[in-house]
Parts: C-alpha cells; sequence; structure tokens
C-alpha cells in the first residue's frame, strides 16, 4: 500500500492486515498531513511502515528487493484541488512522476503484482455531464474566473448527471484532477500491456474518523464540525446549493478492500459515492444544529478548481463488488463529530 499511513489507509489496514499474510505501507509522512512525522496511531500493528517518497527510485529499490507484493493499493497523492494550481508540479511529481515510478520499479525488480487498485477521484469528471431542457447531454466548460466573480454559479437550463464511469466521460477542471486523470490513464495503459489487472475506484468526497484535522485543503466537513464547535457560524461558498456526496471512511475503507480482494476485478472505473447529493448548505445546517452553533450563512466567496455539483451513481459498485454504502450523512457527521470530540486540539485560528 502506497500512502498507507493517510486517511484511507489507516481505515483499511486492519481489513487488508486481516486478508493478507503480509501488509506493507510506503508513505513519506507528508508534514501537511502527519505534522508530527510519527506512525499513526491507528495503523494496524501488523501493518510494516517503511517511510519514503515514492517518486523516489531508491525507495522502490529497497522496498522491492524485500517484497514482491501481488496486490498493490496506491493511495499516495498529492490531494489540494485548490493547492494543486499554484503548487502543479509537486502534484504532477508525486500523483504522475510518484505513479510511473512505482510501475517502472515493478519492471526493474521483476516483480509485478497480479492486481493494483488505484484511489482515483471524483475530480477526473471535472464539471460532469448536464442535460439540457432538451433532453440532450452536453459537458459544459469549465467556469472561468469572470463568472465566478460575476456569481453566474449554474449552467443555465440544465441540471447534472449523476457520475458513472460508463455515462460520464472524464474531463478535469483542476491541476489535481488532471493528474488523477493521469494516473487512471497510465496505470490502464501499463496494467494490460503487462495482463495486471488495475482496479480504479473513483471516489467521492471521503469524510471521517482519521482525516487529517491539520492539512487546511482538504476535509470540509471536519472543518464545518470545528467551526460548529467553536460557536460559529459557517461560511458557504458561491450560493450554498453546491452539490456533494459525502462518503463515510467506512464505507470506503471497504470498497477498497473490496477492490484488493473482489475474485474478478472490474474493468471499468467504479464510483465509490453515498450515491445521492447534498448540497454544502444541507450539511453545514446539519452539522451547525448538531453542535448547537449559528445557521450557516453565504458568502459568495469561490474557490478556483472546485466544481459546481458531484455525485455519484453507485449502481456498479453494487453489481460489480458488491458494495452498498452504509452511512447516511447524519450517521456520518455523529461518528465525526464523535471522534473530533476526542482529540486534544488547538483552538482554530
Ligand atoms: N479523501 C478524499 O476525499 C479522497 C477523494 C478522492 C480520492 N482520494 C484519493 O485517495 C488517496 C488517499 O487519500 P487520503 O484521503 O487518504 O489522503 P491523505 O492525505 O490522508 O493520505 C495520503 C498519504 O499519502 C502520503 N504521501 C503523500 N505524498 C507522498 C509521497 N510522495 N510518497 C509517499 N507517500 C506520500 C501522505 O503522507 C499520506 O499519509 C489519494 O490518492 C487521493 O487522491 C481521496
Amino acid at each position: 500500500m502506497t500512502g498507507g499511513a493517510g486517511f484511507i489507509g489507516t481505515a483499511v489496514s486492519t481489513a487488508l492486515a486481516d486478508s493478507f499474510e503480509r501488509v506493507v505501507a510506503v508513505d513519506n509522512l507528508h508534514p501537511q498531513i502527519h505534522p508530527d512525522a510519527r506512525r499513526p496511531a491507528d495503523l494496524d500493528p501488523r501493518v510494516e511502515l517503511v517511510v519514503g517518497d515514492v517518486v523516489e527510485p531508491t525507495v522502490w529499490d529497497g522496498l522491492l528487493s524485500d517484497v514482491h507484493p501481488d496486490v498493490v493499493i496506491h493511495l499516495a497523492a498529492e490531494t489540494g484541488t485548490g493547492q494543486s494550481l499554484s503548487e502543479s508540479t509537486r502534484h504532477a511529481s508525486v500523483n504522475v512522476v510518484g505513479t510511473t515510478q512505482m510501475l517502472d520499479a515493478f519492471t526493474r525488480h521483476d516483480a509485478r503484482p497480479q492486481r493494483i487498485v488505484l484511489s482515483s477521484s471524483r475530480a477526473v469528471y471535472g464539471e460532469g455531464a448536464w442535460r439540457g431542457a432538451d433532453g440532450a447531454v452536453f459537458y459544459p466548460e469549465q467556469r472561468t474566473r469572470q463568472t465566478l466573480e460575476d456569481g453566474a454559479w449554474d449552467v443555465p437550463d440544465a441540471s447534472p448527471v449523476a457520475m458513472e464511469s460508463r455515462v460520464v466521460q472524464p474531463a478535469p477542471v483542476s491541476v489535481y484532477g488532471a493528474t488523477k486523470l493521469a494516473q487512471e490513464q497510465i496505470l490502464g495503459v501499463w496494467a494490460r500491456s503487462f495482463g495486471v489487472e488495475a482496479v480504479v475506484l473513483r471516489l467521492q468526497n471521503v469524510y471521517g474518523p482519521g482525516q487529517s484535522l491539520f492539512n487546511p485543503y482538504t476535509g470540509i466537513m471536519s472543518l464545518f464540525c470545528r467551526m460548529a464547535a467553536a460557536g460559529r457560524s459557517i461560511p458557504l461558498y458561491e450560493d450554498g446549493e453546491v452539490r456533494r456526496d459525502f462518503v463515510l471512511i467506512d464505507d470506503v475503507a471497504r470498497a477498497i478492500h473490496l477492490g484488493a480482494t473482489t475474485a474478478t476485478a472490474p474493468t471499468s472505473p467504479i464510483d465509490i459515492g453515498s450515491g445521492e447529493f447534498q448540497t454544502i448548505a444541507t450539511a453545514a445546517d446539519l452539522i451547525a444544529k448538531r453542535y448547537g452553533a449559528p445557521a450557516p450563512h453565504v458568502t459568495s466567496q469561490f474557490r478556483e478548481g472546485d466544481v459546481r455539483h458531484a455525485w455519484a451513481d453507485v449502481t456498479a459498485a453494487q453489481d460489480v463488488l458488491g458494495w452498498t454504502p452504509q452511512y447516511d450523512l447524519r450517521a456520518g457527521v455523529e461518528r465525526l463529530a464523535d471522534w473530533i470530540n476526542a482529540q486534544a486540539l488547538p483552538p482554530l485560528d
């Protein structure tokens, strides 16, 4: 597992350790996520942690001289959508070159695994597909700075289509999304050439216990909880009507584990989400009420690279992996809030 000390890796670590003889996590304990550079307490003790950067060939050489993995779960990535615009080299380096370094190392050591599971992202879809008033599906242009400054948030006279890889084509609108699509494509080409199974899971917005509370670029649900816990009114970007699909980490960990262990590897990307959307206003309102905080307020601010609406159609996950999400937003927020309460955290700035 790469990036195995992160949010998703830690959450799936016990299930993996139960299913596989040996589990090794390669992770550079990135300071943006791990400010103390320590092994996460929740990473299953049976998982061997190798601290190293996936971009470095020597890290792979050291690792692959010791272990030839049957299954690889590739999670290591730079994940900040907004940050990816100003730090595109870092994103491209880790996400794209980190992937190619890994694949080259497998070849160099004659250690190609049977299967590689990639945690891709709904960011590959960008604004996704929309249906016009005449019923025709089209792909809107990336929203420009000007349209956002004008508050023209939505695509006029059209409604968005749920994200499903067999229906909606990828069209990223962030550097992060472009690097995740590059990962998928590079892995796909390589895996088909060498007869390796490539399992691509496109995750929607994952949230829940264990997500870094220090990374300012990810984790909107944790941030909302912390704001509400501090008695603040949660600020809502755009008009608050942005739609997202929040899927609880427990459900995602189960999907990743199934991706690694299912007998027949799916051949097209599988969308993983709660299967329903929330507006940011609805999610924030639920959290504000949970904490007895003042009502959220609309700011009309926006963030470049953010898409207007995103949610997954999860029927393929059910058909192919036998996976369905188990938690709705209310249950997930309770789990998250309980976990945050148990952390010793500095007050929000
Ligand atoms: N969390 C989400 O909402 C979400 C949504 C869609 C896709 N994903 C994808 O899932 C994967 C894991 O995400 P996460 O939420 O667990 O993120 P995370 O930031 O918690 O974990 C990523 C881990 O990768 C490690 N890492 C970063 N750069 C590395 C490098 N160069 N070498 C080795 N390790 C490195 C970090 O130290 C961290 O432990 C990523 O590929 C991400 O793109 C996550």
